[in-house]
């Protein structure tokens, strides 16, 4: 096996071991006795179906490069993915981009009903910050893990991303004359998506007691450049996916006029950002842990090349 290679599977069985991992967590927390039965299995049909947990294998790699793993980082990664799994689910509402089709399968208004759907957009957004307050951390540590999630799904994190990315639209005033610039969609990129790959980063920070200030300083930067990155590639997948690994609908953020990269600087231009802020990540993290965050960097080039 030549030395790529032998990296590559050590980083697909690590992920694979995060995703049984975290997928243990959320099962126990969505346990199928839970009630009542109808708004269990919609949230259930919203979390437990393929996605990859991308998110969850960065807080449990964050926290692993400070030597923390264990019971902690596992809760904060189910709470971060219940929070992700109810912006998808509201994501996909016909008042917001009103898809069919996630993960493969009928988005969760597809598959029950709206009202139903929005239902469990909620109770996966509370049930995400109850799990938080349980994780096993010290107190301290357990009200900055949850005001840091808090955050970043809020109005200055994932839901202020997703006003400005519908408003970009040109939705809810007469179309503007100009397109949004780069400034503009790197912000809103920077919020609906990177807030909550911030946040995974920053929890592995959270959760180690020795975690230093140039640690912490380029986990930032790398979080936020994987943010960025992730929107991007999700925008190229858009226009050049192939629609049954992606497992949503394609061909749709230029048709309502989407402010992405992709729409801005066309594929070319994208693909040359995304290799731009991929490097710009995986120079912060060689800065301030040389190898050690050799997963970390790898996540970035899986992120670059993935197809779903
Ligand atoms: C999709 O996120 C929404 C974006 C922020 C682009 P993912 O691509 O992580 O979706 P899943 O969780 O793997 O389905
Ligand atoms: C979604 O961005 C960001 C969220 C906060 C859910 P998109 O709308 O591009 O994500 P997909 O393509 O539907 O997964
Ligand atoms: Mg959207
Ligand atoms: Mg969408
Ligand atoms: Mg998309």
């Amino acid at each position: 096996m030549r030395a790529d290679d032998a990296e590559q599977a050590g980083f697909e069985a690590r992920l694979g071991a995060a995703q049984e991992t975290v997928r243990a967590a959320l099962e126990a927390l969505l346990a199928e006795g839970r009630r009542p039965p109808r708004l269990v299995a919609a949230m259930r049909h919203a979390v437990l179906n393929g996605g990859k947990r991308m998110r969850p294998f960065l807080v449990l790699e964050s926290a692993r490069l400070f030597g923390v793993t264990g019971a902690a980082p596992v809760a904060v990664a189910a709470a971060l993915e219940l929070v992700h799994c109810y912006s998808l689910v509201h994501d996909d509402l016909p008042a917001m981009d009103d898809d069919d089709l996630r993960r493969g399968q009928p988005t969760v208004h597809r598959a029950f009903d709206e009202a139903t759907a929005i239902l469990a957009g909620d109770a996966l957004l509370t049930l995400g910050f109850a799990a938080l307050a349980a994780a096993p951390v010290s107190p301290g540590r357990r009200a900055r893990l949850v005001a840091a999630l808090a955050r970043g799904a809020g109005m200055d994190g994932m839901v202020g991303g997703q006003m400005l990315d519908l408003a970009a639209e040109g939705r809810f005033e007469p179309p503007r004359r100009r397109r949004t610039g780069a400034a503009a969609i790197r912000r809103i990129q920077a919020l609906k998506t990177g807030a909550l790959i911030a946040f995974a980063v920053e929890a592995g920070a959270i959760l180690a007691p020795r975690a230093g200030g140039v640690e912490r300083r380029a986990l930032r930067i790398y979080g936020q450049a994987l943010g960025l990155a992730f929107q991007i590639r999700d925008d190229l997948l858009d226009v050049e996916g192939d629609a049954a690994s992606v497992g949503k609908a394609l061909a749709k953020d230029a048709a309502v006029g989407k402010a992405t990269f992709v729409g801005l600087l066309g594929i070319e231009g994208a693909r040359a950002e995304l290799d731009r802020v991929t490097e710009r990540g995986r120079a912060a993290l060689a800065a301030a842990f040389g190898d050690r965050a050799a997963t970390l960097v790898a996540l970035l080039e899986f992120n670059r090349a993935r197809d779903r």
